[in-house]
């Protein structure tokens, strides 16, 4: 391969259609991948940026049974919301397709049906979970139970939320039927896996061995832990009526798996893209000379580094991902961001709520992205950094110069004169930028990239402040235009840096230096190699402000709601959780409840989510592994007294033996807390 790929394939996350996308979304995903691509395309580079719609799965039919309408209907009603959504903040999405799609079923079914006709799968009746009452399997999420790896007992049939790990339904310990709540019985069943252990030296070799450069730690760290554990085949099929129906004799009734035809539907997207655009959709996902890359968030890793790449391996025409820049999660107001508890930022609201401000939030996302470890995004941030950054540096630098430009020469840009060492040094160093920002996006590192971007405009505040054009305009005429010359091709360089980023504001910059009248369309590289982007004698528009002041009252609003949804889960939480079937005393008794004290507590290594506690029980000091790592750190819980449970079995995670478990609830916030007596109380005490 040349230093740069012949074409780009990049794909983002196919959005679930069972609710809208929030803020946690567009940082982890879509914002970077927006980024990257109109960055590309930027640099003149053959581009196609994928999405659409992910409208299978049993979360989508769980909706419709709650709502009461067909999963048809939700999907419907989602897609238009989130299509519209993703318009208005100016994801540049080439395609936004939906796996509802014909041209999506057929090219899901002939992928299957290759694989299988080749061998690749293997078929097995296995026993699933059944739920009698509701006469259905239960796959995925339709199951509930507790993970076998941190003991989460809310953890779904195919993935654990709180661990992240990815498992079969049938791996649950006390499974629990969210259809009908009763516990389901197995049942023989047949179908179709993908032997995931024949991939895994391959995959070992791929990633371990050939990415270990390239990609990024936490995506790195996720698939070795993934490759160390040991890969199981896996099925790609489910006993289910909402989906791509299974395209061989015998299998009435079943699915394709709802993660087989997700990613595949990059490739319908593109496929659909290209008819439409009358191009040949095949060199972006089967030639080597092209760049295949994945925006996802850390819940997906394993389906886009993993299965996905397993699957495009046995069907054998297909390149691989070049990289899966994988980003961590990010937290609202401190808390964990959950549908569910109504705890987000919803786009479809923002854009209702602050009108043409997409890039203060496009902004902001990306100066706190969650790029290598979870962050946090609050109101008061997001009021500072418009405040203090867009209007106060960028803002207030573009309205000096189109102010100062239409007061003093009618908007008309002055000769450049004769350059003094400032400028030429100034001029120089605004030729460095491009390179600057293109290395730091071409590593994926988008906070990096927007921060030198500021860069700029704060070298053009600094230019001004120094060289003063309001003062040698009473002085000395042909200086000032020599200044204002400088400055307004500072501006200029801004409009064409900054379009990946704030596109909406790109497109007003433009608009004020009235780049329509300009012969050459303005590149990346045309920035880079030439000062004079704004010659003498172009008559730029109208100045108007760039960005605006946000209020106090508008992020109170915010909080107010952010607030109310506090409260409203707080009210479900006290009257939601149904009472437990009833037991004897003799059951309650077989429980030996402990006072005790945390005396030492280190993280697990490689698991975020567990800490290896040690416990003084009073009997004795034993080892607790307790999955709680994310609402506490091991420095902060020494000391603390907490509520144990004894005489649990014992079971080893991750290879470390846990003697017990400590007894938590949730706050409104839904962050862990422990159960302590409200009065010193010796260790060993037993709760009656
Ligand atoms: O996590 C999600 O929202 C999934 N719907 C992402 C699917 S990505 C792809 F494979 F389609
Ligand atoms: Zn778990």
């Amino acid at each position: 391969m040349s230093k740069f790929p012949k074409r780009y394939t990049i794909t983002a996350a196919l959005p679930y259609t069972n609710g809208p996308v929030h803020i946690g979304h567009l940082a982890g995903v879509y914002v970077p991948a927006d980024i990257y691509a109109r960055y590309q395309r930027l640099q003149e580079r053959d581009v196609v940026f994928i999405c659409g719609s992910d409208e299978h799965g049993v979360p989508i039919t769980i909706k419709a049974k709650k709502e009461g309408i067909t999963p048809q209907e939700v999907v419907d009603k989602y897609h238009s919301i989130i299509k519209k959504s993703f318009d208005d903040f100016g994801i540049s999405f080439d395609n936004y397709s939906r796996t509802s799609a014909k041209i999506h079923h057929d090219t899901a079914s002939a992928f299957f049906k290759k694989l299988y006709e080749e061998g690749k799968f293997i078929e097995e009746i296995t026993e699933q979970l059944y739920d009698e009452e509701a006469q259905q399997f239960l796959a995925d999420r339709f199951v509930t139970g507790t993970c076998p790896k941190c003991g989460n007992e809310e953890s779904y049939g195919d993935q654990c939320e709180r661990c992240g790990t990815s498992h079969n339904a049938t791996d649950l310990i006390n499974p629990k039927s969210t259809i009908s709540g009763s516990k389901p019985v197995l049942k023989e069943t047949k179908h179709w896996f993908l032997p995931l252990d024949q991939y895994e030296s391959w995959l070992k070799e791929w990633i371990v061995v050939g990415h270990k450069n390239d990609w990024k730690t936490n995506v790195l760290g996720q698939c070795k832990s993934w490759i160390d554990d040991g890969l199981r085949p896996r099925a790609v099929t489910r006993d289910l009526d909402w989906g791509i129906p299974v395209p061989v004799d015998g299998a009435d009734g079943k699915v394709l798996y709802v993660w087989f035809d997700a990613p595949i539907g990059y490739i319908s997207a593109t496929k659909e893209w290209a008819e439409r655009e009358g191009k040949d959709w095949e060199p972006y996902w089967k030639d080597e000379e092209s760049k295949l890359l994945h925006f996802i968030g850390k819940d997906n890793i394993v389906f886009h580094c993993i299965i996905f790449p397993s699957m495009l391996k046995a069907e054998g025409s297909y390149i691989l991902p070049n990289n899966v820049p994988a980003n961590e999660f990010l937290n609202l107001e401190g808390n964990k961001i959950s549908t569910s508890k109504n705890w987000a930022v919803w786009l479809h609201e923002y854009l209702q709520e602050f009108p043409n401000q997409q890039d203060v939030l496009r902004y902001v996302l990306t100066a706190n992205a969650p790029e290598t470890k979870d962050n946090d995004f609050t109101w008061a941030d997001f009021q500072a950094r418009n405040n203090n950054e867009l209007v106060a540096i960028f803002g207030n630098f573009i309205n000096r110069v189109t102010v100062l430009t239409h007061k003093y020469y009618n908007g008309e840009v002055p000769s450049s004169g004769v350059l003094s060492e400032t400028d030429e040094r100034t001029l120089q160093e605004l030729k460095t930028y491009p390179e600057v920002i293109a290395s730091s996006l071409e590593k994926y590192r988008f906070r990096e990239a927007q921060a030198e971007l500021m860069n700029v405009a704060r070298l053009g505040n600094k230019y001004l402040a120094d060289e003063e054009p309001w003062k040698t305009i009473k002085t000395d005429e042909e200086r000032t235009g020599t200044i204002m010359y400088v400055a307004l091709q500072i501006a200029t360089t801004l409009a064409v840096l900054c379009e990946p980023f704030l596109p909406f504001t790109s497109k007003k910059l433009k608009g004020l230096l009235n780049f329509s009248d300009l012969k050459e369309n303005l590149q990346w590289n045309t920035v880079s190699n030439n000062s004079n982007l704004l010659p003498t004698g172009h008559v730029c528009g109208e100045s108007e402000l760039l960005f605006s002041k946000i209020e106090d009252e508008q992020i109170q609003q915010q909080l107010d709601k952010l607030e109310a949804s506090k409260k409203a889960n707080k009210a479900m939480s006290t009257s939601l959780t149904p009472q437990k079937e009833t037991i004897s005393y003799d059951d309650f008794s077989k429980m030996d409840l402990r006072v005790g004290t945390i005396v030492e507590a280190e993280k697990m290594p490689k698991a975020n989510k567990l800490l290896v506690l040690k416990v003084d029980t009073g009997l004795d000091v034993r080892t607790i592994v307790s999955g709680i790592a994310e609402s506490f750190s091991p420095e902060e819980i020494v000391g603390k007294k907490v509520t144990v449970l004894v005489n649990l079995a014992p079971r080893a995670l991750r290879g470390v033996e846990s003697e017990g478990m400590i007894l938590m609830t949730e706050n409104a916030e839904g962050k862990l807390v422990f159960l302590n007596p409200d009065e010193e109380v010796p260790n060993g005490n037993t709760i009656n």
